[in-house]
């Protein structure tokens, strides 16, 4: 069975790890973090549901201590310090560019084979940083942030539909930020109907408005970045490498010319396997979303480009 390592045993880092195991998507999995003493105390607390849940993962903590990571498949990074109100996600490259760069070697060294997901934010920027820093496959390199986008639209959709939002398909593409997210609501389906035929355009676009600052929204009601939606996101990420499902999934993956962009890592639909991303599918989009995607990709490149002025690239 599978290895998995979370790197970061905040809020998010422990609820992925939480769902990893209550999946059963792991024989072992290993938390790590900076702050002495959190891991170990995550983990023995995870640990100790074990009885209740009836699971039987061994879940190991370590502070800073990359050895114990070894020979994983799976690695999933959410290092860094989350937002507080008001703050937008851009602003935490500064110092999040610093942790993210500095752990991808140490990784790497241990489990060279395994596949990197990063939910660190601004997530498009770490993801592109780790795609630079690292030089392994861009196919192993997965930015999470449009499963967390697209699960935060299919529940406002369900909640204006009042369905249960796995009855709803939906999907949110372009960058993981207050204005640079698109939910594509013209795709958006409720069991295989148009929601557009469904709801009415001010509800339609309530519900992308809502899901756009969904992040944000949390972030003003508990003072830190939301944890349990993107913990489960990240962990969606992690069951569709593991178990090899070959899922189409909105992730934030490196492009190469791929609608019309290149030198980037922006969210696209992508199949998800044991190697990674493997091909993006290259969905028709109507002008006013094509417009929508290079907008969004020119404000993820100009976070991108603060990489290189702090000297992080
Ligand atoms: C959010 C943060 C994790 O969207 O980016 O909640």
């Amino acid at each position: 069975m599978s290895k998995i390592t979370i790197i970061g045993a905040g809020n998010v880092g422990a609820t992925c790890a939480d769902v990893i195991i209550r999946r059963e998507l792991a024989s072992e999995v290993v938390m790590i973090d900076i702050k002495p003493g959190f891991a170990e105390g995550k983990a023995l607390d995870i640990t100790q549901t074990a009885a209740l849940h009836e699971f039987d993962t061994r879940v190991i903590g370590v502070t800073n201590d990359y050895s114990q990571s070894a020979g994983s498949d799976v690695v999933v990074i959410t290092s860094g310090i989350p937002r507080k109100p008001g703050m937008t996600r851009e602003e935490l490259i500064g110092t999040n560019a610093g942790i993210v760069k500095d752990l991808i070697g140490k990784i790497l060294s241990y489990s060279p084979n395994a596949v990197l997901i990063v939910v660190s934010n601004p997530m498009d920027t770490m993801t592109y940083l780790s795609v630079k820093a690292s030089g392994i496959s861009k196919n192993r390199i997965i930015g999470m942030g449009g499963m967390l986008d697209s699960s935060r639209f299919k529940c406002y959709l369900s909640k204006a539909l009042n369905a249960p939002a796995s009855d709803i398909e939906a999907m949110v593409i372009g960058g993981h930020g207050d204005t640079t997210m698109i939910p594509l609501t013209r795709y958006a389906t409720y069991k295989g109907i148009p929601v557009s035929t469904l709801l009415d355009a001010e509800t339609l676009n309530k519900v992308a408005a809502d899901t756009m600052v969904g992040g944000a929204t949390l972030t003003k009601l508990l003072g830190t970045s939301a944890w349990y939606a993107p913990g489960a996101a990240a962990a969606t990420l992690v069951e569709a490498v593991i178990r090899d499902q070959k899922k189409l999934m909105p992730c934030s993956v490196y492009l190469e010319g791929e609608f019309g962009q290149k030198d980037i890592c922006i969210g696209v639909l992508v199949i998800v396997g044991k190697n990674g991303w493997e091909k993006v599918a290259e969905i028709e989009l109507n002008e006013g979303e094509k417009e929508a995607f290079s907008k969004s990709a020119e404000a993820v490149r100009t976070t991108n480009n603060v990489l290189y002025e702090i000297k992080a690239l």
